[in-house]
């Protein structure tokens, strides 16, 4: 048979111990999913989506009440957005908790880093392109944050926002982002991703010498896997957008302003309760910043997880790793948390 890059994924068999459930969660091949169905729905919202002030909430709404299936297509793009963001974080846990960050595997961690900032970015461009009165914060906070940055800021804001305000520039500029700047480096990026994992050995496990369960699994098996963590995926995603459509207020009405009310979206209400400490640039770029800095020094600092414990969850010789990223998490929930009580 011809190698092809599905073969290169799927070898005729790999160890059972790179494929179980319990190990993997599933959760890297569920984010290649939803972003296929990212692509596939937001090529069709396309077909209607006008991005201008006066008609970008205006077809959001034709998208969701007239278009037939358009409400359904925009649910499933909505949703497949936010799971992608739950995904990612429970597979970058999954990796650290695991210790599999190590070399060989350290480049490809860097990739799996990029993809996690570019969904982060895909996701906030996505809101900003409803133009109704739920993005403010997105945009006016959002986007003053840049013009802190010393030196650069002026300019940065300027090239991203099109002027010295948001406007019809900024609206048009997000779009060409969310699709050209972000969507296509994300899509080839994923599968960049997807080969390396291959190329580094497949799934880190212990080398059979090391471990009593030698069994393996066919490329059949594996795809069956595939399909139902699909069909499991794809059902969580029709009851979302059957039961909880995607948000859509009222058009912002001349320039965007910040309203008492105005909330950040749900991944930075962090960084929004951060903000209320003071400096903006402190707690809004300089602490999130450190945060994915840390992230990608983790291959660099952390010492290597023993080979034997490979392939198992909490490694004794990564204890350190799992304390740092556990500390990250919990300080961002409890953030998050406290943005919704005040
Ligand atoms: C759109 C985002 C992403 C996609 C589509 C993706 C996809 C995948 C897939 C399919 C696998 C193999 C199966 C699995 O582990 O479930 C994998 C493994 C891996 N990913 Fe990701 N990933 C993404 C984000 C990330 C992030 C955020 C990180 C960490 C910062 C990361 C680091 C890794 C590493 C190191 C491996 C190899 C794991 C091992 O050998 O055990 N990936 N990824």
């Amino acid at each position: 048979m011809r190698p092809s890059f599905f073969h290169h994924l799927h070898p005729p068999t790999i160890p059972s111990k790179q494929s179980r459930w319990r190990y993997t969660l599933g959760a890297g091949g569920t984010a290649i999913f939803l972003v296929l169905v990212l692509i596939v729905t937001g090529t069709l919202e396309m077909f209607y989506y006008i991005p201008t002030p006066e008609n970008a909430p205006l077809t959001v709404q034709t998208i969701s009440y007239l278009v037939p299936f358009g409400g359904l297509v925009r649910n499933l793009h909505f949703w497949s957005a936010q799971l992608l963001l739950i995904v990612t974080s429970i597979h970058l846990v999954r990796v650290v908790f695991t210790g599999s960050y190590a070399p060989p595997r350290r480049f490809n961690y860097l990739l799996g880093l990029a993809l996690f900032v570019l969904a982060i970015l895909l996701d906030f461009s996505g809101y900003v392109l409803r133009w109704d009165t739920g993005i403010q914060w997105a945009l006016v906070t959002g986007t003053n944050l840049i013009k802190t940055i010393p030196i650069v800021g002026g300019t940065l804001y300027g090239a991203l926002i099109g002027g010295s305000e948001p406007g019809p520039a900024t609206l048009i500029r997000f779009y060409a982002l969310h699709i050209f700047g972000l969507m296509l480096p994300t899509a080839f990026l994923v599968g960049w991703h997807a080969f390396r994992v291959r190329r580094d050995g497949g799934i880190a496990v212990a080398p059979p010498n090391l471990h009593s369960d030698n069994a393996r699994i066919t490329r059949f098996e594996l795809v069956r896997r595939e399909i139902l963590a699909m069909i499991f995926t794809s059902s969580a995603l029709l009851l979302l957008s059957i039961f909880l459509p995607a948000p859509i207020a009222a058009p912002i009405q001349g320039i965007p302003a910040l309203s008492g009310t105005a909330t950040a979206p749900w991944f930075f209400l962090w960084v929004q309760q951060m903000l209320k400490w003071g400096d903006p640039f402190l707690w809004g770029v300089v602490v999130p910043l450190c945060v994915l800095l840390i992230l990608a020094l983790f291959p660099f600092v952390f010492p290597r997880p023993a080979v034997h414990e490979l392939g198992s969850w909490f490694p004794k010789s990564n204890r350190l790793a799992q304390i740092t990223l556990g500390v990250i998490a919990i300080m961002i929930i409890l953030l998050s948390l406290l943005a919704n009580v005040h």
